[in-house]
């Protein structure tokens, strides 16, 4: 039996990508000691962690990042730090950024200022987003392409990225930032476009879609995600960035079909709805950078889709007490979609 002797700190792990790097973690690395550090917000669920929670390679701590009682023993006793705790929503945060700004921008910072004086800390995972560097318009972004965040939620990650940056080339602190496209698979909060719209359509309900639905999303597979960030801990350079992407660029109009016909439901639910402020019109990373150190991602989008169309028709027990039952999420729901289904703007882009 191999000894867990190396400490890891997983930070948003009751998260959807977070809960997934868990169980990955847990599976390939048994010499890995795992701790999950999670505030359990609307989004974070400990039931994404039930497969590890009474493993005695894995501990649960709940708590904020922004708190540096909290966070700070836990980054000074860790080989390994991976940030991923983070306000995600970009609708959320046109609403109220205030959480983003709290948790995004100053969480990282206290991460980062306890990783500073830790000694022990020998690899500091910042996870970043392709939104930081806004919308693009043609080709695709490479690490060395200027920010340009243009929502609330980008323009807060985009802070902790450049922060984390920072504390590497003033301070020394190990850090490495990644930059991943659109995630999806099992655990994604059904607020996000494949959940929401998947688990309406097996309800039989209108599927919002914003503005004339061409906006272009990368999509990547989470557990492609997760591989890529356990070969950058093990083969990345402190004080690099690296793009992480699924190669697989579609628009939302075209995501929507793909999602009705695999639920065998008609396009008379897409509901053509007022656009979001500020939609960023397309992502699209350039992943050499990524590609050179050996990773490829393995899921297929028609595979991958597939795949977690059927997680969610076969997991209701995950989501429908959410949508369902979670107050939170019904007026989350009511406010951002209450007076949208009403206005049938635009066309569907078919
Ligand atoms: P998520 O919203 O599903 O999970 C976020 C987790 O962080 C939750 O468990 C939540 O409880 C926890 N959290 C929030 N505030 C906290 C705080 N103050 N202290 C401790 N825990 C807190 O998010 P996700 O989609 O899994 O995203 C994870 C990370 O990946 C984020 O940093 C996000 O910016 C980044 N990212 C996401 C995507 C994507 O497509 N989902 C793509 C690229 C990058
Ligand atoms: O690109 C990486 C980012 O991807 C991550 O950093 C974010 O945390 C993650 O939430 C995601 O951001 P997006 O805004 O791209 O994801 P979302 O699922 O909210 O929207 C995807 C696309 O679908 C976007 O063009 C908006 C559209 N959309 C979304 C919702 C929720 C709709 O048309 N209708 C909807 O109801």
């Amino acid at each position: 039996m191999v000894e867990p002797t190396v400490a890891v700190l997983v930070t948003g792990g009751a998260g959807f990508i977070g809960s997934n790097f868990v169980l990955h973690a847990m599976a390939t690395h048994p010499e890995w000691r795992v701790t999950t550090l999670d505030k359990l917000t609307y989004a974070g669920r400990l039931e994404n962690l039930r497969d590890v929670i009474n493993d005695p390679r894995h501990r649960f701590v709940e708590g904020d990042v922004a708190d540096p009682a909290v966070a700070g023993p836990l980054v000074k006793e860790s080989d390994i730090v991976v940030h991923f705790a983070a306000e995600t929503h970009v609708d959320r945060s046109l609403h109220d950024a205030g959480a983003f700004i709290t948790t995004d921008v100053y969480g990282t910072f206290v991460l980062l200022d306890a990783a500073r004086q830790a000694a022990r800390v020998r690899r500091f995972v910042q996870i970043s987003t392709d939104e930081v560097y806004g919308s693009v318009e043609s080709g695709s972004s490479t690490e060395h392409d200027e920010l340009k965040p243009r929502n609330p939620y980008a323009a807060s990650k985009a802070g902790a990225d450049r922060l984390a940056y920072s504390y590497w080339a003033t301070h020394g602190v190990p850090v490495l930032v990644t930059r991943a496209s659109n995630n999806y698979g099992p655990r994604q909060f059904p607020e996000k476009i494949i959940p929401l719209f998947v688990t309406n359509a097996i309800d039989h309900l209108p599927v919002p879609l914003y503005g004339d639905g061409r906006h272009i999303r990368d999509w990547l597979h989470v557990e492609d995600h997760c591989r890529a960030i356990d070969l950058l801990i093990d083969k990345g350079t402190d004080g690099e960035v690296y793009n992480i992407g699924g190669g697989n660029e579609v628009r939302n109009v075209d995501l929507t079909h793909r999602i009705l016909t695999e639920l065998d439901r008609p396009t008379s639910l897409i509901r053509p709805v007022e656009d979001r402020l500020g939609h960023d019109r397309r992502y699209s990373v350039d992943t050499t950078k990524l590609q050179n150190l050996g990773w490829r991602p393995r899921h297929g989008f028609d595979e991958g889709l597939r795949a977690t169309v059927a997680w969610y028709r076969d997991n209701e027990w995950w989501w429908r007490p959410i949508k369902e039952a979670d107050p939170a999420y019904r007026d989350y729901y009511a406010t951002q979609y209450g007076t949208r289904t009403s206005h049938q703007t635009g066309s569907s882009g078919t």
